[in-house]
């Protein structure tokens, strides 16, 4: 049975949810491996609107396992809130339906206080984070000194991580000018509770994942962001702080790389970016504030306006590249409908030359300005449409020519919020 892997290819909030939500009915266990609640899908079943940060959508499907890897990054308090909101709707009835890796680390208060301090400090220069303790857990990951979920379910373990950490977790509040009484007791009481309500979740990942492979089941990737915020791939430094792209859906769930079959992009049909850093084809004008409005682009994690854009077929070629897509989803295709003309950017122009690829230096990525092509708009309503051939035909020759551009075939395009407002034209569970 097939394991497929979605990946927003632009700077995150490309839909990836509701397409995943979409695939998750032909799929048994969905996974996420990577980010955390800096994340958002707001999703809407029957009309009725719900936003999770860190539990895959797949958690809606009865029977359908979600599993949250070891390279995603826990705040278990929003983790708990979370069930207890799946609960009080009436979804989530089967425990066995989540399994938390043991190997996952915790984000702890003084990683969302550091977040916040420091963002505070660089002032203009701020990287517009999404203030949630993201980096400061993984930097403290990587540092070889962070708190593990194993270790949030063992009360004498976390007291010991914690009373280890604090000292110098106070300091850097310390030089940064924020208020450094984190109070140790209080900490360790706390997060043990939320260790205990979530031991019953937690597991070696990685053996679940590689049973029901074994088991001929199929598993459904679900990345979080999306390429351009990639830490080794993305615009940096303005990037999140884990690896965004297909690659790490290996390593952030403990499989191999050979079992991933295919790997699917999901992009706007414009585009859209939250947070500081370079964005040629950011719209500043009345343009941009319609797609903000029509589009409905604000965070779902944060409320923030996001930047609007037209469509950069230089950064989904380079999205395609680092992920090796085999296809790729349009979402948002109804929030153009009314819009006279089309622009695509096909091109950048950095300093009097023509420049194809995208370059990888932000700085030179600031510098440059796009070329762009137009294409004709369409005045249609595209909500109701469930089929390629009734779309109107602007707007079929408006994705052929993404299409084309980014050298991918589509496999779906999205016409509005609601699961069934999907057009499916290549189901990669049924190749
Ligand atoms: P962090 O992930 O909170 O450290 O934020 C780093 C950058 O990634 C900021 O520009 C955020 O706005 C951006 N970011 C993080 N998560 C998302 C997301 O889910 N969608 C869009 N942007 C995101």
């Amino acid at each position: 049975m097939p394991n497929v892997v979605v990946i927003g290819a632009q700077w995150g909030d490309e839909g990836k949810g509701k397409v995943v939500d979409l695939l998750t009915q032909f799929a048994d266990v969905v996974v996420r491996f990577q980010g955390g609640n800096n994340a958002g899908h707001t999703l809407v079943v029957g009309g009725e609107k719900t936003i999770l940060h860190l539990i895959p959508a797949g958690i809606l499907h009865p029977g359908k396992t979600c599993v949250i890897g070891n390279g995603v990054v826990i705040d278990p308090s929003v983790m708990v809130g979370e069930i207890d909101k799946l609960k009080a709707k009436g979804a989530f009835q089967d425990e066995r339906q989540l399994v938390i890796s043991l190997d996952a680390h915790v984000i702890m208060p003084w990683h969302k206080a550091i977040d916040l301090a420091r963002e505070q400090a660089l002032g203009d220069g701020k990287l517009g984070t999404t203030g949630r303790g993201i980096g400061p857990t993984y930097e403290d990951k990587v540092a070889r000194r962070g708190i593990r979920i194993r270790d949030l379910v063992d009360e004498a373990r976390l007291a010991r991580r914690v009373a280890e950490r604090l000292p110098s977790a106070r300091e850097e509040l310390r030089r940064l000018g924020a208020a450094s009484d984190l109070d140790e007791g209080a900490i360790v009481r706390q997060y043990a509770e939320l260790g205990r309500r979530l031991a019953r979740y937690a597991a070696d990942a990685s053996l679940v994942l590689h049973q029901a492979i074994r088991g001929g089941r199929s598993l459904l990737f679900e990345g979080a962001q999306g390429t351009m915020l990639d830490v080794d791939h993305g615009t940096y430094p303005f990037v999140t702080s884990s690896n965004t792209v297909a690659g790490n859906a290996a390593t952030g769930s403990g499989i191999g790389p050979t079992e991933i079959d295919t790997v699917i992009g999901i992009s706007k049909a414009y585009s859209t970016r939250v947070g500081g850093g370079p964005y040629p084809t950011e719209l500043k004008d009345d343009i941009g504030e319609k797609l903000r409005q029509i589009g409905h682009e604000f965070g779902a994690t944060t409320g923030r306006p996001r930047r609007t854009g037209w469509f950069d077929a230089l950064a989904l070629r380079y999205a395609a590249r680092v992920n090796g897509f085999d296809g790729l989803a349009i979402t948002k295709l109804d929030v153009l409908t009314g819009f006279p003309e089309i622009k695509v950017a096909v091109a950048y122009r950095l300093r009097g030359k023509v420049v194809e690829e995208m370059p990888c230096d932000i700085e030179e990525l600031g510098r440059c300005e796009p070329v762009y092509e137009t294409l004709p708009g369409w005045t249609e309503k595209l909500d109701g449409v469930r089929a390629w051939g009734g779309l109107p035909q602007n707007a079929r020759s408006y994705v052929e020519r993404l299409a084309k551009l980014v050298g991918v075939k589509v496999m779906g395009v999205s016409v509005g919020a609601d699961r069934g407002e999907t057009i499916l034209l290549d189901n990669p569970f049924k190749r």
